[in-house]
């Protein structure tokens, strides 16, 4: 890889930020498919391929929303407020997609191990989002505990909705990402 390349990709990791109102344009089908594609690739013990994607295509949003409100009202929301709220989330972006982690019970690849897999896939997905200009948020809230939720995508209890992540393209540019001090988090190791 040139270190034009090098410098590229490292500019697509550091530049990746949050952005929670999203609007069109949302990825081609191609681009989604790219991305799917690069997620796929996260590290995976055993190959278990634990994750699996779902679109909420942009006319499904208000269904999806009514799906979130009855999932909220499943983990035992009751203020009539809230439960209206919810039903206007998907219309943050104009794209959502639920990141499911299926869980397997494999007696060298531990619950966890299959979780922190989704963790990467999902990454990669943002970041090769990110590299054709598009923008993300991954949100979870209390509607990933609901069991009404996980029936409906099809999962067990067991299983996880890891991510709903709204994508899009930023109206406007957000102030870029206070520098981290690496040395805060990394250390050698010593006998
Ligand atoms: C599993 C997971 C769930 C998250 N859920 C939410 C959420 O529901 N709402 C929210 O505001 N941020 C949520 N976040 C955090 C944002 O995605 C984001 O990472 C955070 O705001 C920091 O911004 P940055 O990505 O620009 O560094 C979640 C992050 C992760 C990893």
């Amino acid at each position: 890889m040139s270190d034009i390349a090098v410098e590229a990709v490292h500019q697509n990791i550091h530049q990746r930020q949050s952005i929670g109102h999203l609007v069109e344009p949302a990825p081609s089908a191609a681009q989604l498919d790219q991305a799917f594609a690069a997620a796929l690739t996260a590290p995976d013990h055993h190959r278990l391929k634990p994750t699996r994607f779902v679109v909420v295509q942009e006319a499904q949003r208000e269904a999806f929303g009514e799906l979130l409100s009855q999932a909220l009202a499943d983990t035992g929301q009751t203020e009539e407020v809230q439960l209206e709220r919810v039903k206007h989330h998907p219309f943050r972006a104009p794209l959502l997609v639920l990141a499911l982690t299926k869980l397997q019970d494999h007696p060298k690849v531990p619950h966890f191990e299959q979780i922190l897999s989704s963790g990467a896939a999902i990454q990669n997905f943002l970041l090769s989002l990110q590299v054709h200009g598009f923008s993300t948020m991954w949100r979870s809230g209390a509607v990933v505990e609901s069991a009404l939720f996980k029936q409906a995508l099809g999962l067990t209890e067991a299983d996880l909705i890891s991510g709903i992540i709204y994508i899009g393209t930023a109206v406007k540019a957000i102030p870029s990402r206070q520098e981290i001090n690496i040395s805060e988090f990394v250390s050698d190791w010593k006998k």
